[in-house]
């Protein structure tokens, strides 16, 4: 079953050290996969890890969710586009002028980084967002985060997989979909806004995050070798 394309995987390096994240990437082939620093990585390692995977020939997801003042996210990716990232995020409740203030950092900086906007965590279920006053469900509510992302040319979102589909139909398929949450193994139960890998392709999801389901399996190497078995 070959369905995902070179690099169209991101492992998420959800460690504390370069020397525990190195562990798991030794197992990975750069022309395959490209990798995800967070904030559990990034906030103890600092930018030099960027540039120590980047050495090894990977392309960096930095997954800081910035979401602050519109002033201050214009200025912290004004320097976070110093360093070669391939894809970084803000988050979406931040509001239009803080998406218009991370696009113009971007343009000022003449950088190639594609930047993404996380909509709702998929972490987060209906009742949670219910609870947070929303008074609309989670598919309306990543719909509008994602217009206004689209709006004001944020290169695409963070999303479930489950609300692909509607994106893609209603934003156009250039509109980049980000999508955690993934299950590689497809005989667990279902749960809220969690997606097998199988189905989150069939989507037309445009880039799949791995993290636990490889870092938490027995076998680190042999799921790698599993997901690697999918890739054309
Ligand atoms: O371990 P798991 O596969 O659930 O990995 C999720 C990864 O994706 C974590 O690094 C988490 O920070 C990230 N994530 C995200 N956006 C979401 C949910 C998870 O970036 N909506």
């Amino acid at each position: 079953m070959k369905i995902l394309h070179p690099k169209q995987a991101i492992i998420a390096l959800d460690f504390d050290s370069y020397e525990e994240a190195s562990l798991i990437v030794k197992n990975l082939n750069p022309e395959k996969f490209r990798l995800k620093i967070g904030k559990q990585l990034y906030s103890n390692e600092g930018p030099k890890v960027i540039e120590k995977f980047n050495k090894k020939g990977f392309e960096i997801f930095l997954d800081l969710k910035l979401h602050d003042i519109p002033n201050t996210v214009y200025k912290s990716l004004k320097n976070l586009f110093n360093h070669k990232i391939w894809m970084t995020n803000i988050h979406l409740f931040g509001g239009e002028d803080m998406m218009d203030a991370a696009v113009q950092a971007k343009r000022e900086t003449q950088c190639e980084t594609l930047l993404v906007g996380v909509t709702v965590l998929t972490s987060l279920n209906e009742d949670d967002v219910k609870k947070m006053g929303f008074g609309m469900g989670i598919s309306d509510l990543v719909e509008i985060l994602s217009f206004q992302a689209k709006k004001n040319d944020i290169d695409g979102v963070v999303c479930s997989a489950k609300e692909v589909s509607n994106l893609k139909e209603n934003l156009g398929k250039d509109f980049i979909t980000v999508t955690p949450g993934i299950r590689i193994n497809e005989d667990k139960n279902d749960q809220a806004r969690v997606v097998t890998l199988k189905e989150a392709v069939k989507t037309g999801s445009n880039f799949i995050v791995l993290g636990r389901e490889i870092t938490n399996s027995k076998n680190i190497p042999k799921m790698i070798k599993k997901v690697e078995s999918y890739i054309i």
